[in-house]
């Protein structure tokens, strides 16, 4: 009784995960270091690297550019008039510094066309 009672369980659990993830659950290139960051601060509930979910891809997030100190800022300060059309995201100021970096060092890395840097940026705001 017990144990059906736990496959039941985790098939439901499997199921809402595949659910959750919609189409073909492509967490395949997310490198392994940087899927445990994301799920301990919960990034990948909305971000994906080649995808679309709530948030913005975040090849999308690297095509603009930023930092990486400037990327660390926006995950705990987000400026969601940077991205029309999507709901605004929670301040996630859970994330230590050392973890932020890293997340944001790995964006950028994803941009594959050449960096602009000391370029006209127009993130520059407040
Ligand atoms: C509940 C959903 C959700 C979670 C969880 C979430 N994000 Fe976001 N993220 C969004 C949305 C929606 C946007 C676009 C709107 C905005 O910037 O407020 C966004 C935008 C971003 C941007 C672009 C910022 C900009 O101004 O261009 C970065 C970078 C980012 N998220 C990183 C992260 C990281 C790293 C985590 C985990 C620590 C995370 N997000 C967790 C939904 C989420």
């Amino acid at each position: 009784m017990k144990k059906s009672f736990g496959f039941l369980f985790a098939a439901a659990a499997l199921a809402l995960a595949s659910f959750d993830v919609n189409a073909q659950a492509p967490t395949a290139d997310i490198p392994a270091d940087m899927n445990a960051l994301m799920s301990k601060y919960t990034c990948i509930a909305c971000h994906r690297p080649n995808q679309k979910l709530v948030g913005p891809a975040y090849v999308d997030v690297a095509k603009k550019k930023y930092s990486n100190e400037e990327i660390v800022k926006l995950i705990y300060t987000p400026v969601p008039s940077h991205w029309p059309g999507y709901p605004p995201m929670a301040p996630m100021t859970q994330v230590p510094k050392e973890d932020a970096l890293k997340l944001a060092t790995w964006i950028n890395s994803l941009d594959k066309t050449p960096a602009k840097k000391g370029g006209k940026g127009k993130s520059k705001k407040a």
